[in-house]
This record gives structure tokens, sequence and C-alpha cells, in this order.
């Protein structure tokens, strides 16, 4: 069976949302189930191997980010059995239909970790917030409430995660006030 198969396929249940409805909210929930199973080990994987000046600050912020989206993949995993649908929560199922990036395995300090998670960070929070309009439009206001939730905090985790660079991206490269080589405009701040 493919996976596309797989990600829309319903058992017998109860509850009283249409099928044709659920058939839907349980492809995009497995969709977001790829993408939170993959940030989330992307998340580990700079938790890991993080390194510079602010190594511990960055290394404990990392664990905790991914512990988050380790609680949301249970969440999603399991509003999915609880339309009827089949969860693919699978290493091979996250990396085949994610729809983020792979992490570079090939920086090494803070800045380049929170970047390159901060670039992972916005197309997901971008998903959830799209997933909010798609599982209200299909009358499924529990699963809208479920994305409401993570997407609030994955805001603020971009948030902090931000932080971390608008200072450099305000003022320039190398985050002193004399050196502006970058408008806020140019750096894409408003
Ligand atoms: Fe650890």
């Amino acid at each position: 069976m493919s996976d596309n198969t797989l990600a829309s396929r319903l058992y017998p249940t109860r509850i009283d949302l249409p099928a044709a409805a659920r058939v839907q909210i349980v492809v995009i929930l497995n969709q977001t189930l790829a993408a939170t199973l993959d940030l989330k080990t992307q998340t580990k994987q700079a938790h890991w191997n993080v390194k510079g000046t602010d190594f511990f600050q960055l290394h404990e912020l990392f664990d905790e980010l991914a512990g988050e989206l380790e609680e949301y993949v249970d969440m999603v995993a399991e509003r999915v059995t609880a339309l009827g649908g089949y969860a693919l929560g699978t290493a091979r199922a996250a990396a085949s239909n994610s729809i983020l990036p792979e992490y570079p395995f090939d920086i090494l300090d803070g800045k380049e970790h929170v970047t390159a998670l901060a670039d992972r960070f916005a197309p997901y929070a971008k998903h959830i917030r799209e997933a909010i309009n798609k599982t209200n439009e299909l009358g499924d206001a529990d699963t809208a409430d479920l994305y409401t939730e993570i997407s609030r905090t994955i805001d603020k985790r971009l948030w902090f995660l931000e932080a971390h660079l608008q200072v450099s991206e305000i003022k320039g490269d190398n985050g002193t006030a004399g050196a502006t080589t970058k408008t806020p405009q140019k750096a894409g701040i408003r």
C-alpha cells in the first residue's frame, strides 16, 4: 500500500464527524506528524552537536524544544487514530513525507545551529497555521484547537531562536553598532 493510501486509510468508528472530512483531516495530520518527527530529530541533532561559547545554554534550549515536539508527535498521532485514521509515524515515513529540508551536517557554532533551526521552525509554523484554517473549514474544531495550541508555542519558540539572531541582523554581521552594513529592511526586519 502506498504512503498516500495509508495516509488516508480509515477504520470503522462511531465518531460523528463525516468520513469525507476525516479522510482529508487525517492526511493533513499525517503531514504534520512527519514534519514534527523530522523537526524533533533535527532539533536533537543541534542539541548534540552545537559548539561554541554559548554551548550550554543552547544545548539546554534545544533539548527543551525537542521535548515539546515529542509531545506534539504523540498528540498529533493520537488525533489521527481518534479520527479512525492510520498514523504514519516511523522514521522512514517521516523522512519521505516531511515538508522540511534535511539538517545541515557541516555546521558547528551556536549561531549556525540557531539559524538552521529558525529556518525550519518558520516553515513548520506556517504549516501549522494553515492547518488551523483547513481543519476549521472541514468542520473539526477539536483538531483546529490542537493545531492552535501547537501554533502558539511554535511562534514563541521561533521568537526564542530569532532573539539570538536579531541583534546581528539589525546591526550587521559582527553585531556591533558601528558595523551597519545592512539596514533593518535589507535584513528582513520591519
Ligand atoms: Fe541530551
